[in-house]
């Protein structure tokens, strides 16, 4: 039984892939209306409470999750009373801490951009001489969706955010100016073995990964093999996203890490030979990897967010019949505006043509009038 912490889509896709493999999954969701709770076998509980994770670890043989903010201390206790946990909680740390992820990485080698932890307005300013101005300042622990990411033009607001932030303190980069952003993604397995998906181009909007489309055109040649260092350097098993920034100059840096299937990897459901979920599912397990290779020249990728404008459901048979090649994926959650509901994969031969489709029936699910 693998027990998968958090009842988001993610967890949703990983049982469809369960399904197929035979694998029991049961997900820990805070409500029953979660997009997984929704489908598959669920306890509901809260990810923050000790006794509700350790009663739903005793009914799994290994946990993985479908988010990273269980609070590192219990997933060190859970470790500690022996509890199988893919990725350690000394891996996934570095996915939830955005201090600790540049300071592991910076040491090792790895490019990352200029940054330094803050606690006042002052060393914000100080960053800025040498670096300049806008500077990104983010939330240490907790971000997503790019809450938790501000791009300051100047020092006014720095002393709010400071006090709104639970460390009293910010991690602040510099602005990179970027040429496109890159997502490689990859499994490793607890006996190291290591598959990586084709690199993908991936397209935010206000923080939010709106569109991906796979293989990145004219990949940059050290992207993958970052993301391989990484894996290993960690010991990371499951899934590992490592979100890429490309400089003008073609040279990359890392933003951030995720370790667990990713909006960046939806593409692999029908466009990869093995999909992120099974493979997570596949390393999670320790089981033999599978193969990554594209099913299609390329793949685009649109997320449906929510545009206020009421279900998705009752939209999608005009869809597939204005493309009926588009696939599609509802994660079955309440459409508030701006949440991804769900996502649409266009193949084909070319980039331009397979962006169009992909994103032309992500707004029409939407409901959004662009
Ligand atoms: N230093 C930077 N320079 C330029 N743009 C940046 C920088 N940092 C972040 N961004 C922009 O903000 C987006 C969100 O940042 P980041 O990935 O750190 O936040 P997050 O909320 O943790 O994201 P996620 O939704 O992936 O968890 C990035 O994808 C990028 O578009
Ligand atoms: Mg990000």
């Amino acid at each position: 039984m693998v027990g998968m912490i958090g009842g988001g889509q993610l967890a949703r896709m990983t049982a469809q892939a369960a399904i197929a493999l035979g694998v029991e999954l049961r997900v820990l969701a805070s409500s029953p209306d979660d997009a997984a709770a929704r489908v598959s076998p669920t306890v509901i509980g809260d990810y923050r409470s000790l006794p509700d994770v350790v009663a739903f670890a005793d009914r799994c043989d290994v946990l993985t999750f479908d988010h990273e903010h269980v609070p590192l201390e219990l997933l060190r206790t859970l470790a500690q009373m022996g509890h199988g946990l893919h990725p350690a909680p000394e891996a996934l740390r570095f996915a939830q801490d955005k201090w600790a992820m540049r300071e592991r990485l910076q040491h090792a080698g790895i490019p990352v951009p200029a940054w330094r932890v803050v606690t006042s307005a002052v060393s914000v300013s100080d960053f800025a001489a040498e670096h300049g101005w806008p500077v990104v300042a983010k939330r240490i622990l907790g971000g997503y969706d790019g809450r938790g990411v501000w791009v300051l033009p100047d020092a006014a607001g720095v002393t709010g955010l400071l006090a709104g932030s639970p460390e009293e303190a910010l991690l602040v980069e510099e602005f990179v100016p970027l040429r496109r952003e890159l997502a490689a993604l990859l499994a490793r397995s607890p006996n190291g073995e290591v598959r990586a998906w084709p690199l993908v181009e991936t397209v935010q909007r206000n923080g939010i990964c709106v569109e991906t489309l796979a293989p990145a055109d004219d990949p940059p040649a050290s992207a993958v093999p970052i993301a391989v260092q990484i894996a290993a350097l960690l010991e990371v098993t499951g899934v590992l996203a490592v979100e890429l920034f490309e400089r003008a100059d073609g040279t990359v840096a890392v933003n951030e890490l995720a370790m667990r299937p990713h909006n960046s990897g939806h593409w692999t459901i029908e466009g990869a030979r093995t999909s992120q979920f099974e493979q997570h599912l596949r390393a999670v397990l320790d089981w033999p990897l599978g193969d990554t290779t594209a099913t299609a020249p390329v793949v685009a990728t649109a997320n449906v967010l929510g545009s206020g404008d009421g279900p998705l459901g009752g939209r999608l048979p005009g869809v597939l019949a204005v493309d009926p090649a588009l696939k599609v994926h509802l994660y079955g959650k309440e459409p508030r505006v701006g949440r991804k509901l769900g996502h649409v994969s266009a193949l084909g031969a070319g980039a331009a043509a397979a962006r169009r489709r992909a994103s032309a029936g992500a707004v029409a699910l939407s409901g959004a009038s662009v």
